[in-house]
């Protein structure tokens, strides 16, 4: 049974204003709400807390191995959400999704190959590409009055022009809360395996999804399994980022030795036993916390968008919870960022960090209490009306 907004509020809603937490001490510091970086603001059920305090209180915080069961826990979790399994032998893991972004990119490319990205995009896809020494070629979403899509046509003329090797996608999409059709997700595959393109898919928020959209896993298209690489976890859907652990599968065999011999050579690779025991609990206890969070985002994203789409336009959000909203006309000369910063006392993620063009647009993390989110629509709407008189 899922809990109302309300009960899992108070259930599970913690002040972390006081905490070393990155999102709530930049708050502090510019005395702002913070709806920046993606983690919620909410603690994870009693039962995971229990069994992972178990663990601390035993204290045997020796080299540790998985739970025997960890593949029959993480599938059942896989197979009752998405309708997926993955072989055991598939699946590597690293400390983080960003961690596998960079390992897949070092391993299976070259320094000066070109790797394809679609934009905007959370920017640590291409710092990744740039920082390994790769060619950044970027593709423009298409914006359709809120509703991103691929741009088809420039994607393989870009592929064939630059000879790109890989593309890293990013589904659900991080900040355009695009869940991607199956027939999108195919049209693009195809486009790749034709053009011996190797597919990443960090799907890092695909357990996040609002009513009406269900989320596609790349390789739940099995036709163009040799050609794709799933990096997902569950660090975004409990709000585990201090447990960094991160699951890379590879079904294609070549691809696979590769990313081995890789992470051999830069001693990768082993699993943090403790990191992986969050994810495992709550693969077990999660459910009900996991679909009342599904509903709060949702309620959430649909009050934000009541009360504000008659001023402001914003993407569907149809995945994630994190809104794209552009501030245009009201922040004027001002960037979206610091027009809410400034007049409104919200911290929030910047637009041109996504992409320069972007410079109105700021990402708003939902993944809050409902008060938070009518005092930050209330200080909003205060300035829309006082800018447009
Ligand atoms: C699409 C995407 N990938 C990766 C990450 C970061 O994941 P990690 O902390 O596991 O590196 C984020 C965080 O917001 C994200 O949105």
């Amino acid at each position: 049974m899922n809990m109302d907004s309300k009960t899992f509020t108070e259930k599970y809603y913690i002040d972390r204003s006081k905490q070393n937490t990155v999102k709530w001490q930049r708050g502090r510091k510019l005395k702002a709400l913070p709806l920046w970086v993606a983690d919620m603001d909410f603690k994870d059920d009693e039962r995971v807390i229990e069994k992972l305090e178990e663990f601390i209180r035993f204290g045997d915080y020796g080299y540790n191995n998985l739970p025997e069961d960890y593949y029959k826990v993480y599938n059942n979790y896989q197979l009752e959400r998405n309708g997926i399994t993955y072989k055991q032998e598939h699946i590597r893991f690293t400390r983080g999704a960003v961690d596998a972004l960079h390992q897949l990119v070092c391993a299976l490319t070259e320094k000066g190959d070109a790797i394809l990205i679609n934009t905007p995009l959370y920017p640590p896809f291409k710092g990744t590409i740039s920082s390994t020494k790769r060619k950044v070629v970027e593709s423009k979403m298409i914006n359709e009055n809120g509703h991103f899509v691929l741009n088809y046509k420039d994607i393989e003329k870009k592929i064939i022009r630059n000879k790109v090797k890989m593309l890293m996608l990013c589904s659900p999409h991080n900040p355009l809360g695009r869940v991607f059709s199956k027939a999108e997700l195919e049209k693009l595959f195809a486009l790749c395996k034709k053009n011996k393109v190797i597919i990443v898919a960090d799907e890092v928020h695909g357990d996040i999804i609002m009513k009406g959209h269900s989320f596609t896993p790349a390789l739940s298209l099995k036709k163009y399994q040799n050609n794709i690489i799933s990096i997902n976890a569950v660090s975004k859907t409990f709000s585990l980022a201090v447990y960094s652990h991160c699951h890379v599968v590879i079904p294609n065999n070549s691809l696979r030795k590769k990313f081995i011999a890789y992470q051999q050579s830069i001693h990768a690779g082993s699993v943090n036993a403790f990191n992986a025991l969050a994810s495992y609990y709550n693969f077990q206890y999660g459910k009900e916390w996991l679909d009342s969070v599904n509903e709060l985002i949702y309620e959430n994203y649909c009050y934000f968008k009541d009360k504000l789409s008659a001023y402001l336009k914003m993407c569907d959000l149809e995945g994630s919870y994190l809104l794209f909203v552009n501030l245009a006309p009201y922040c004027g000369e001002m960037s979206g960022a610091d027009f809410l910063l400034e007049k409104c006392h919200l911290l929030v993620n910047p637009g041109e960090s996504f992409d320069p063009d972007y410079r109105s647009w700021v990402r708003i993390n939902l993944a809050t209490s409902p008060a938070n989110i009518r005092k930050a629509v209330k200080t909003i709407l205060k300035q829309i009306k006082e800018n447009s008189l």
